[in-house]
């Protein structure tokens, strides 16, 4: 399939989708919205694929929501047509593994696309930050929710009330990224975690994530509620059964995905 905006390609079992308008720095206008909503539709229906890498250019992740085009938008624009809501809300949504490979700037929505991703894996030249209040709005892509999540009440008042960008490294501390590594490595060392979680078993991958993220739903209880009843279905796979009889006859496990 070819796009606009995008690039997408398969990679083994990976599904790489490159965000691609560089010269609006990735800005994430309606047709990149609507066609990342579509590429992850695709790899999500494709058995082949076991885990996605979302990424963009050296400069740009993404610069945010395209200010031009929603800059003139009325309230009942926004309302009518659940502006971010649509498309943008995919990402979060999608129920396979799914790293960002973040390079240069993650500004506004491009932060939050990044965090609606399962973990982020940063060049050295990553810039994050949550700028909206500078253009006159706030954070709606669930910026203000994720970001204190992440990287709690302090740090996340801080960026989105001055709209300071911070850098990788800061970004590590803060535990808003898994690893930092050198911008010319960024794609392979990104394709190599997310290859990792391919040549697993899918479903039980699904439930890992699935179950980490109801922690951010629910209270302490009632997530361990839900974990152990994943683990409980967990052994009502093959790949089960296949895991456990490969390490107990010492050889490599072969899985079906079932
Ligand atoms: N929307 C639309 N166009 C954008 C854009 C955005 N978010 N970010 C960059 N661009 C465009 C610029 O308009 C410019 O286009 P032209 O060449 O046609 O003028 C091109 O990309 C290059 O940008 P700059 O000339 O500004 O490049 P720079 O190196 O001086 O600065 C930057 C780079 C710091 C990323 C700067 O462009 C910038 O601050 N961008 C906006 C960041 C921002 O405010 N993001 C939040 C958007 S609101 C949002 O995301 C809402 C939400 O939560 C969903």
């Amino acid at each position: 399939m070819s796009y606009e905006t995008l690039l997408t390609e398969k990679r083994g079992r990976v599904g790489l989708i490159t965000l691609n308008r560089p010269k609006a720095f990735n800005a994430l206008n309606s047709v990149l919205i609507g066609e990342l909503a579509k590429a992850l539709e695709t790899f999500e229906s494709d058995h082949d694929i076991g885990a996605l890498v979302l990424t963009g250019g050296t400069q740009a992740f993404a610069a945010g929501a395209d200010i031009k085009e929603m800059a003139q938008k009325s309230y009942i624009d926004c309302y009518r047509e659940d502006f971010i809501t649509r498309g943008w809300e995919r990402t979060a949504q999608c129920r396979k593994p799914i790293v960002a490979a973040v390079a240069g700037y993650a500004l506004g929505g491009g932060c939050e696309i990044a965090m609606m991703c399962d973990f982020i894996i940063a060049a050295d030249n990553a810039l994050f930050g949550q700028p909206e209040l500078t253009v006159g709005t706030l954070p709606g892509a669930g910026g203000t929710q994720r970001l204190a999540r992440a990287v709690g009440k302090s740090l996340a008042m801080d960026l989105c009330l001055t709209g300071r960008q911070i850098t990788a490294e800061e970004a590590l501390r803060a535990g808003l990224v898994s690893r930092v590594v050198p911008v010319g490595s960024l794609i392979a060392e990104s394709l190599k975690a997310a290859e990792k979680i391919a040549a697993l078993s899918l479903p039980i991958a699904m439930m890992v994530k699935e179950s980490i993220n109801r922690a951010f739903e629910v209270n302490l209880s009632e997530g361990i509620r839900f974990e152990r009843r994943l683990f409980h279905a967990s052994f009502g796979t093959r790949d089960q059964k296949e895991g456990m009889d490969a390490f107990t006859t010492k050889r490599s496990p072969h899985w079906t995905h079932s």
